[in-house]
């Protein structure tokens, strides 16, 4: 019901300021672009394509020496087409009145920033909301981060990140949708839906950006910014799909990445960029590279200087150079020597142009930084509400084993224990650039709107020095200090609430870690306290999968919040305390040991998967195989069963699948219905189960409902090694349930 009424004063919002809007079509675009582009000397068709980090200090005047004075400089020339970095009404406001009214021709700049999980209001981390499985919830989220971030002036984010990852020891997983790109598909298109809206010309709509094109997530070893050596199956099937619905959903920009794709770097690959994007996909926006990747390509080795970066870069399809000058100081000498073809130069200049149109920014260059729209919308009672609303949904239930959730408003003596449970500036996550430090509501906040019976010991201490988004957190290794007064309260309590996990700093760009486990001296504590006291409630908050082992075989409830933004606290105490029956469901699995890494629910069957009396088959021999907790796994306050799979064939290789799904505990909830597949034979192994549908449904205690699937020849199909997508006949099985594994079974024939 809330949400509704939060969607409706959204949208009740955006009809107003789409009143504003102007309806140019394509074809007017386009030819305003010609006539532009006739205009256009070389150098500043080359200057559409450079993009600066920030350089203007709007309360100061223009910077009169050194770097800042350069860039500036070269703003003025009409050689700048894109600035990042920079967001608020006067500053931009500044900088474009410079491109406008300073520059030869008055191309207005188009501003981009990563407004990644909200913009002021901090909404989940991405893999978290990926967990509530509701595309409605998160496309209002992104619809929320492009209302604020459109307000102080920004035109583009650079989300949604589309990787699909399999290894919880890259960090930036806490930034996509997970392993699946079924889902992940899905949520790419959620979010640039809520990003770009119906109508990229309204003030409130910015453009957005499928990134990072494309393998960022298999970095080896889940380091960042790693080799990337894949199989041409795994590219095609796993990699590329979420990046293709992107850009059939019309997002405007790419991004390309910094790793190497098998032996090229992805910023420098044709392959990538011009074959498979703008070709077979006949993506019509601009690519931007990744911040300095252009001249990065020395670094791998590929390039033996800028110039020649500079060269192979827009070859290959790279259309606007973040922060890498490598275009800037050399295209146009590498034209003038026919190195490189001015028709390049013209299409890439067009790409970005277009975007300015679409965005309105010629008509309107200031359209996006509006004072009074920022100071009305900027954390807007709406906006939080949204947030508190997606966060709850993001909550994941793992593990439910007593009868202490829901707690009761009246529980008396509770102890509430950790580092994280009073912590105000982690659950904002990584990636929260606009967000002001410490903003976000803490568990022991939150827990007092509905019970005050606690008592609140820190137990120890996180980290030691500085908690800042550009440093490493330094985990408290040593001091103990605060484990006996925890100790102590836990052993008087009839209840503990424990918050442990990672900060929010640990995950995101650059944090990959080669544990996974609850940093520093967390599970020590957690074993000390459930000595003394069993009754725990374990919240884990972490932005991406941590080791639960040893918490799942002790502590008999474990709900994972990840880090829930602006409104965590308040979420949490919500389904807590039953306010919201918990209905995520884990989009990524969460190992056993980091052993298992890099792991996924769809993996291949192998020619030893039957366990066997001697050690000859495919298996670990200290560690089971399986996820502890795996894909889609998620349990709620009350009880779902399946039942009545019935699969009907309808030709034209459409498949229809109906199953029946109860609520039989004694609480309304809502429920993921999952549809995998398995291709039993096919001419290229097919994994052991896909995700191919799924549904959330909500139903009252005691009620049924039929959730009808159908399956076409998009989800029965594959790619092959060379990218050819086939749809083979033969005899297929479906799993329907509440996870991925598990549910009711059945079979059909293509
Ligand atoms: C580098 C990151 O990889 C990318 O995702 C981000 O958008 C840019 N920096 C700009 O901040």
């Amino acid at each position: 019901m809330l949400w509704k009424k939060i969607k409706r004063i959204l949208a009740s919002a955006s009809l107003v300021l789409l009143a504003a809007q102007s309806f140019a079509s394509n074809d007017d675009i386009d030819s305003k672009v010609d006539s532009l582009l006739e205009k256009m000397t070389l150098a500043e068709k080359i200057g559409q394509m450079n993009q600066y980090n920030g350089f203007w200090d709007a309360t100061g005047p223009a910077p009169e020496e050194g770097f800042a004075k350069l860039k500036y400089d070269h703003l003025r020339s009409g050689l700048v087409g894109s600035v990042l970095n920079v967001s608020g009404y006067e500053r931009v406001r500044e900088l474009q009145e410079v491109a406008v009214n300073e520059t030869r021709l008055g191309i207005p700049l188009i501003f981009g920033l990563d407004v990644i999980h909200g913009h002021k209001t901090i909404f989940p981390i991405p893999l978290a909301e990926s967990a509530s499985w509701d595309m409605d919830a998160i496309e209002r989220s992104a619809r929320v981060g492009a209302v604020e971030s459109a307000a102080q002036g920004i035109n583009w984010t650079f989300a949604p990140m589309v990787d699909i990852s399999e290894d919880a020891r890259w960090g930036r997983v806490a930034e996509g949708a997970g392993e699946d790109p079924y889902l992940g598909a899905h949520i790419g298109v959620a979010r640039i839906k809520g990003f770009q809206g119906e109508d990229l010309a309204a003030v409130d709509t910015i453009a957005a950006c499928a990134k990072h094109f494309a393998g960022y997530g298999f970095a080896e070893g889940g380091r960042d910014y790693n080799r990337v050596d894949v199989s041409p199956y795994t590219l095609h099937n796993t990699i590329l799909p979420p990046f293709k619905a992107a850009a059939e959903a019309g997002v405007k920009t790419f991004m390309n990445s910094f790793n190497t794709l098998n032996g090229i770097p992805a910023t420098g690959s044709a392959f990538l960029q011009r074959e498979i994007l703008k070709g077979k996909w006949g993506f019509e926006g601009f690519v931007v590279s990744d911040w300095a990747s252009i001249r990065e390509l020395i670094a791998h080795s590929y390039a033996e200087d800028d110039k020649q970066a500079a060269e192979i870069a827009v070859k290959a399809g790279s259309d606007m150079d973040m922060e890498g000058y490598a275009y800037i100081n050399h295209l146009e000498q590498l034209v003038k020597e026919g190195k490189v073809d001015e028709a390049l130069i013209n299409d890439a200049a067009r790409r970005v142009l277009r975007v300015k149109f679409e965005l309105g920014l010629f008509e309107d260059p200031y359209r996006y930084s509006n004072q009074e729209r920022e100071q009305e919308w900027l954390n807007h009672k709406t906006h939080m509400a949204a947030a508190r609303d997606v966060a709850k949904r993001s909550i994941v239930l793992l593990k439910n084993e007593s009868s202490l959730l829901p707690l009761s408003k009246k529980q008396k003596n509770i102890a509430v224990i950790g580092p994280l449970a009073n912590d105000k500036n982690s659950p904002l996550g990584t990636w929260r650039v606009s967000a002001d430090d410490n903003t976000a509501i803490s568990l022991v906040e939150g827990l007092k709107q509905y019970n005050e019976n606690f008592q609140y010991e820190q137990g120890v201490k996180f980290s030691v020095g500085k908690e800042t988004f550009a440093d490493q957190i330094e985990v408290n290794e040593t001091d103990r200090t605060g484990f006996e007064e925890a100790k102590q309260l836990a052993q008087s309590s009839d209840v503990v609430i424990m918050m442990l996990g990672e900060h929010g700093f640990q995950s995101g760009e650059g944090r990959s870690r080669t544990k996974i486990d609850l940093p520093g001296l967390q599970q020590e504590l957690l074993e000390e306290i459930y000595a003394v006291n069993k009754n725990i409630i374990l919240l884990v908050s972490s932005g991406r999968p941590l080791d639960l082992s040893w918490a799942h075989k002790h502590i008999p409830t474990i709900v994972q919040t990840w880090q829930l933004g602006t409104q965590s606290g308040n979420a949490i105490a919500d389904v807590l305390f039953g306010e919201y029956n918990p209905s995520g469901k884990l989009p990524m699995s969460f190992p056993r040991s980091v052993g298992q890494l890099p792991t996924t629910y769809r993996l291949f069957s192998t020619g030893r998967g039957t366990p066997k009396p001697v050690v000859f088959w495919s298996h670990y021999i200290d560690e089971e195989s399986d996820a502890l907790y795996p894909f889609g796994h998620g349990l709620s306050y009350t009880t779902f069963e399946y039942s009545k799979l019935k699969v009907k064939a309808l030709g034209e290789n459409r498949v229809q699948v109906k199953v029946n799904v109860k609520n039989t505990g004694k609480s309304a909830g809502e429920e993921v219905v999952q549809l995998y597949i398995r291709d039993r034979f096919a001419s290229t192994v097919r994994p052991v189960k896909e995700l191919k549908g799924f549904e959330k449904i909500s139903l009252a205690s005691g009620k049924s409902k039929t959730v009808t699937f159908m399956l076409t020849e998009k989800e029965l199909g594959f790619y092959n090694a060379k990218g050819e997508f086939l749809v083979e006949k033969g005899a297929f099985d479906v799993m329907v349930g509440g996870g991925s594994v598990g549910g009711e079974t059945a079979q059909f024939e293509l």
